[in-house]
């Protein structure tokens, strides 16, 4: 791959330790992948921020780059394992807020703004169609490249803090218009009628397909529904944008009918009488919290129920009286955490969890070993609320 003079120094370290190992990363990467040099990224988000993830090495590993390491574009990081300020709601163990007050600590040093979420693109790290960014939160990815027409590769947590520290990122993957072409379709044939159905397809899709892939058939989905399908299609596989398409091009396609969307549900929906209600996964934007007020007008909740959301958000819905109403249903709003990843289930002694999120299903049942009932926002205000 080829470097600029003033890279190859960075790569030699005539710039320091952090910019050295930043460089070493991305040259790695880049020949790796054939990229044929690298390129300015203008923004960077990073994952690896949940201390339940990175556990007391990666905890290490940041504190050691926060030494040196500047960022020197904008750049947003992902939810915690704790809602740390103010630290109220769920009871998360002490020492896991001073472990994760250290890396939210580490990462400020370096030059993250702070903001915790994994809807950067609602608030916290705005990208417009055509930009170049480094992003590593793979729900933000899907959604970024499929429905907002911005340029990112699926970036792993030290990828990203690299081009943080670089600005630069390989220039190859969907970096590059031809990769961004559908290469392979699949034919929606049911109708799909909420944000649960596009998160069932978005699985399936995830586990048959690894390329940029065409779907047709899809009826004007909303933005929950894409979010939905953009975080399930990440969860299970390696792929990093999707197109809509009006036809098949090909005689060649997969076919998503009743069969698969059924199959695919069983894997995910243990359909069985929830003892609590996550909501938030990825987080709820502005829109969806107001949504979500206005359909729970009146109404109070049966089971304990906590919705997720970043905390700018949340200023948001708080400034507009959204929380305040959303409270008045009994429900709890959590800012800053990961539902998925946090265990949850554990803190709030549960160990069937309602949920409308076919990305959270997954991590939920895996991480924290519950049996999960998938229902749709409306759905579980229509059976959970009295
Ligand atoms: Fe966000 Fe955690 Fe889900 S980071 S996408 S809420 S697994």
């Amino acid at each position: 791959m080829y470097l600029t003079s003033k890279e190859e120094m960075a790569l030699k370290g005539e710039y320091g330790d952090a910019q050295q190992i930043a460089y070493r990363i991305l040259y790695a990467i880049g020949n790796g992948a054939n990229a044929d040099r690298l390129m300015d990224t203008k923004t960077s988000h990073i994952s690896g921020v949940n201390y339940h993830n990175i556990g007391d090495a990666g905890l290490q590993l940041l504190e050691d780059m926060a030494k040196t390491a500047r960022f020197v574009i904008p750049t947003t990081i992902n939810p915690c394992g704790v809602q740390v300020s103010p630290p109220i709601h769920l009871n998360f163990k002490q020492d896991l807020y001073e472990k994760q007050e250290r890396i939210l600590a580490a990462f400020a040093k370096m030059g993250s703004r702070g903001s915790y979420t994994c809807i950067p693109y609602e608030y916290d790290n705005v990208a417009n169609m055509g930009d170049h960014v480094s992003w590593a939160e793979s729900s933000a990815v899907l959604y970024g490249n499929s429905v907002l027409g911005i340029m990112t590769n699926r970036e792993s947590g030290l990828s990203a803090l690299a081009s943080a520290i670089t600005g630069k990122t390989p220039h190859y993957g969907l970096h590059l218009e031809e990769n961004r072409r559908a290469k392979e379709w699949v034919l929606v044939d049911m109708p799909l009628k909420d944000e649960v159905d596009y998160g069932i397809l978005g699985y399936y899709i995830g586990k048959n397909f690894k390329d940029t892939v065409g779907i047709v058939g899809l009826r004007a989905p909303t933005k929950t529904q894409l979010k939905s399908l953009s975080a399930a299609i990440a969860t299970s596989g390696p792929m990093g944008m999707f197109t809509q398409e009006e036809q098949v091009p090909t005689s060649s396609y997969i076919h998503f009918g009743k069969e698969e969307y059924s199959a695919t549900r069983a894997i995910l929906d243990k359909s069985e009488e929830g003892q609590a209600i996550l909501l938030g996964c990825p987080f709820m934007g502005y829109n969806e919290l107001k949504h979500f007020a206005e359909a729970l007008t009146g109404k109070r909740f049966t089971k304990p129920t906590y919705l997720f959301t970043s905390h700018s958000v949340y200023g948001s819905a708080a400034a507009e009286g959204i929380i305040v109403s959303i409270e008045k249903s009994g429900a709890k709003v959590v800012q800053d955490a990961c539902p998925s990843l946090s265990y949850i289930p554990e803190i709030i002694g549960a160990t069937k969890i309602v949920t409308s999120s076919t990305k959270g299903s997954f991590y939920m049942a895996a991480s924290s070993k519950v049996a999960i009932e998938l229902l749709s926002l409306d759905e579980i205000i229509r059976k959970y609320t009295a």
